[in-house]
């Protein structure tokens, strides 16, 4: 149907979009399968340390490919980059948004490098998303050690100074698998998005509750990110099937099996945060 960008896959929908990141052909097809059976919208990620692995720029032209010949509408998402030329590399092999992710920087740094990329990018046609606080944990093999939960006026500067089309927040969500039971400070977000205009991002989804995922969304939060579901879910269906027949080393059922199950899971989350969560409000 149609490669479409951040501001347009998120302004058609009333409660959140499903964000899952991809690291090869079946999870790109996993992914999109997921969404084609669901009937919704999604968006498809590619981490900026995976799209800079050697001979990697051919996933990046495989979700391009793909997403123009699903049957629903897909975002082809650069996620986490912390420099331009990524950004524009991604640009270049057709992706519709890109993420500048400077929370690493202070703030002026932050807005600095975003305008930069978002000038780029939006003369393009290209969204960008951006995060002000910062997340811990591990994201495709880059660990932050120590959450910046983000600042309410830390937001307001950023959202005066740049043109962003969403923004990543750091209520104490977390990358990879959560130390103990994840705890969100929701009247943070509540503060963030009294004076947000823009669709506000969880990224660290895996390992939130149903319940955190419905609040979530209910106080503007617009995309969420998977990320460590989708490499669990295909590596565990990888090691059972191929246990199920270890002699036929099955690189036919095997992987069609992993992208099966990725889709499944996809197919779940995204009804859950299109409609699901308003049974839960
Ligand atoms: P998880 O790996 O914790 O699901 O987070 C994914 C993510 O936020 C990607 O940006």
């Amino acid at each position: 149907m149609a490669l479409v960008n951040l501001q347009e896959i998120l302004k058609k929908h009333d409660g959140a979009v499903g964000a899952f990141s991809t690291y090869d052909l079946f999870t790109v097809q996993g992914v999109i399968q997921g969404a084609e059976e669901a009937g919704l919208p999604v968006i498809a990620m590619i981490g900026a340390p995976v799209l800079n692995q050697p001979g990697n720029d051919y996933i990046g032209e495989i979700l391009v490919d793909l997403a123009r010949r699903a049957s629903v509408p897909v975002c082809i998402f650069l996620d986490h980059a912390k420099d331009y030329a990524t950004c524009m590399k991604a640009i270049r092999l057709g992706f519709s948004t890109v993420m500048i992710d400077g929370s690493h920087l202070s703030i002026e740094e932050n807005i600095a490098i975003t305008n930069k990329v978002t000038e780029a990018a939006h003369s393009l046609g290209v969204s960008v998303e951006a995060e002000v606080g910062a997340l811990a944990g591990l994201e495709d093999g880059e660990e932050v050690k120590a959450a910046k939960m983000t600042n309410p006026q830390h937001v307001a500067q950023f959202l005066a100074a740049t043109s962003v089309d969403g923004l990543a927040v750091s209520i104490g969500n977390a990358h990879g698998l959560y130390k103990g039971k994840p705890n969100l400070n929701f009247d943070l977000l509540q503060e963030i998005a009294k004076n947000c205009e823009i669709p506000l991002i969880l990224h660290g989804g895996t390992g939130l509750s149903r319940e955190q995922f419905a609040k979530g969304i209910s106080l503007g939060i617009k995309k969420i990110n998977i990320g460590t579901e989708v490499k669990k879910v295909y590596m565990e269906t990888f090691i059972t099937t191929h246990e199920k027949n270890v002699s036929a080393w099955d690189m036919i059922a095997v992987p069609q099996a992993c992208k099966n199950a990725v889709a499944a899971m996809v197919k779940r989350e995204l009804e859950f945060f299109a409609a699901g969560w308003k049974t839960m409000c």
